[in-house]
């Protein structure tokens, strides 16, 4: 593997002749990181990777020698560069102005180089000016790749053979999409796996760095009230909900590439997805989870077009606002069948999940902005209350309901006594919401995901077989889409989104929650 640095470098004291302890060269040196965000003149690096990485330093979570570069075609200076970040950098810890002397320091470690995505020439003088940078210490190096997926390769390729670190680790983020579809993403990682070995590749799914998708398996395996019940025997439905309440403004060229099932069900709803249904990992180390999450996705049936739902949204008049259709945007080719909503139904063939219908629905331009993890658990048997005193009486399911956002909660529905002489039940939530219970704000969830690709933690980020199992699930179903050129129910913006999702659900026997 050409090009390639050592991922992990020499750790271990060694003895010499006389037996007395050498420490290998890079024991003794001061470590160093140098971050590359590649396409730092995009809207990517502008609203997430800048100010993640500027959160991380204000928590005093960056290691002390560090600096970030930019890279992109455009022609900035390294002060330019700062100028454009400062006016995103925003302190969610504190406010603004008493964070001004820290996003100073932050800005003074930040510094743009620009170059072609397939120059290794221009590439090699990146290296020369990290290499300026880590004087005397241990470089590694952290390669952000921000920048549209037709270029990841040419920019791993230049970047390994001409800027990976002599003696420290590199490693390299890679953003989505992975492909359009198994095929081209089984192309992407063979070519990446010319130059860089699996444990350097850190495939980002930001869904997967949200505080409640993390809290999923604490949840899960250290509550004896749950794991008990998380299975068939007393879950009837579990329900993955996406909605924005804005259309695709500004990003209609890519999204119409990919659509929303591209977009969101097979990345994000699908990740968290496989992180409700597994089993218990036999630790929590990166590859024994991702090794169930692995399990989960061969286990389920690859989507079928009868179990889906399409839909797109369509213009509207609202109180004298109007909006947009989706093909109103002018980066969106005219009859466009490409869908912004979507729902569909999979199923888990495992001794767990059987016949258990896991439904997600994702749209754009629909009345709210939610994303949530609905679990519908059976009917109480042999109910005593709906038997002594009247037909309604505590019929209700309960329901646990996990938001990830806006205003992260994880709520329970159970039916409760209404207080009173007489015997009234209702539906009551038993609510954990974040914002009441801590008062400590919540990272975004690019700063996780960076601080772990640092610390080389895998955890949160997408084996390569996890990736060709999610897209075998998918594949048939896409490709029937485009064959037969079905046509996406339209929908209003910002309504509740086509009535073909509640007919799928129905014939599930599942209401939406
Ligand atoms: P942009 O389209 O803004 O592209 C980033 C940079 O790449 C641009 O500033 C431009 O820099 C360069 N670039 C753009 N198009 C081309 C091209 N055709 N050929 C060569 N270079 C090009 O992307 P984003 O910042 O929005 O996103 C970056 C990556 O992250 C993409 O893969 C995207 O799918 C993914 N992503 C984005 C999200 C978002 O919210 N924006 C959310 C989740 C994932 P220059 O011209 O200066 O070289
Ligand atoms: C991205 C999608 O991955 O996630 C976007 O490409 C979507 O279309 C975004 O808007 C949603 O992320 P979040 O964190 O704002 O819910």
């Amino acid at each position: 593997q050409d090009g390639l640095s050592g991922n992990s470098p020499a750790k271990e004291p060694v003895l010499s002749k006389d037996g007395s302890l050498l420490f290998s060269q890079s024991e003794k040196m001061e470590s160093t990181i140098s971050i590359t965000v590649v396409g730092a003149s995009g809207d990517l690096a502008k609203k997430k990777i800048f100010p993640a990485l500027f959160a991380l330093f204000y928590e005093d979570c960056l290691p002390e020698h560090f600096t970030v570069f930019g890279y992109a075609r455009s022609k900035m200076t390294d002060e330019e560069l700062r100028n454009t970040i400062s006016k995103t950098l925003t302190c969610r810890i504190d406010k603004r102005e008493n964070c001004s002397g820290k996003m100073d320091h932050f800005l003074q470690r930040c510094f743009y180089h620009s170059g072609q995505y397939d120059s290794e020439e221009n590439f090699s003088d990146l290296d020369n000016k990290l290499t300026e940078k880590e004087a005397g210490k241990l470089p590694n190096r952290l390669f952000y790749l921000s920048i549209p997926p037709n270029i990841f390769v040419d920019v791993v390729r230049c970047a390994s053979l001409r800027a990976s670190s002599a003696s420290g680790w590199t490693r390299v983020i890679v953003e989505k999409p992975f492909g359009r579809d198994a095929e081209s993403s089984g192309e992407l990682t063979r070519c990446l796996k010319q130059y860089l070995a699996e444990d350097q590749i850190f495939r980002i799914d930001h869904y997967l760095g949200k505080e409640i998708v993390e809290n999923l398996s604490v949840l899960r395996f250290s509550n004896l009230v749950f794991e008990p019940l998380w299975s068939r025997n007393y879950i009837r439905n579990v329900q993955f909900i996406f909605s924005e309440d804005f259309g695709t403004e500004g990003r209609g060229g890519y999204f119409d590439n990919y659509g929303i099932i591209r977009d969101i069900m097979q990345n994000h709803l699908l990740q968290i997805l496989t992180l409700f249904a597994m089993e218990t990992p036999v630790t929590l180390d990166a590859e024994d989870i991702r090794n169930e999450k692995v399990k989960v996705l061969r286990s389920m049936r690859p989507v079928v077009l009868d179990d889906v739902t399409v839909g797109q949204y369509k213009g509207h008049t609202k109180g004298g606002k109007s909006y947009p259709a989706y093909t109103d945007d002018p980066t969106v080719p005219k009859g466009s069948l490409t869908p912004t909503f979507a729902a569909a139904a999979l199923f888990i063939d495992n001794a767990r999940w059987d016949g258990v219908p896991f439904l997600m629905k994702a749209g754009k331009a629909l009345h709210t902005k939610r994303a949530e993890i609905r679990v519908q658990f059976r009917h109480v048997p042999g109910n005593l209350y709906k038997r002594n005193f009247g037909t309604d009486l505590g019929k209700a399911t309960n329901e646990l309901v996990l938001r990830l956002q806006p205003d992260e909660a994880i709520y329970l529905k159970i039916n409760n006594k209404v207080p009173g002489l007489g015997m009234r039940l209702d539906r009551s939530d038993l609510n954990l919401l974040y914002k009441t219970r801590y008062s400590k704000e919540i990272p975004d969830a690019y700063e996780r995901l960076l601080l772990d690709a640092m610390e080389g933690e895998h955890r949160l980020f997408i084996r390569s077989d996890e990736l060709d199992a999610a897209w075998a699930l998918f594949t048939p179903l896409l490709k029937e889409l485009e064959e037969k050129k079905i046509a996406p129910e339209l929908y209003p913006y910002g309504s509740r989104g086509p009535v073909g999702a509640h007919y799928l659900a129905a014939k599930h026997n599942v209401r939406w929650g």
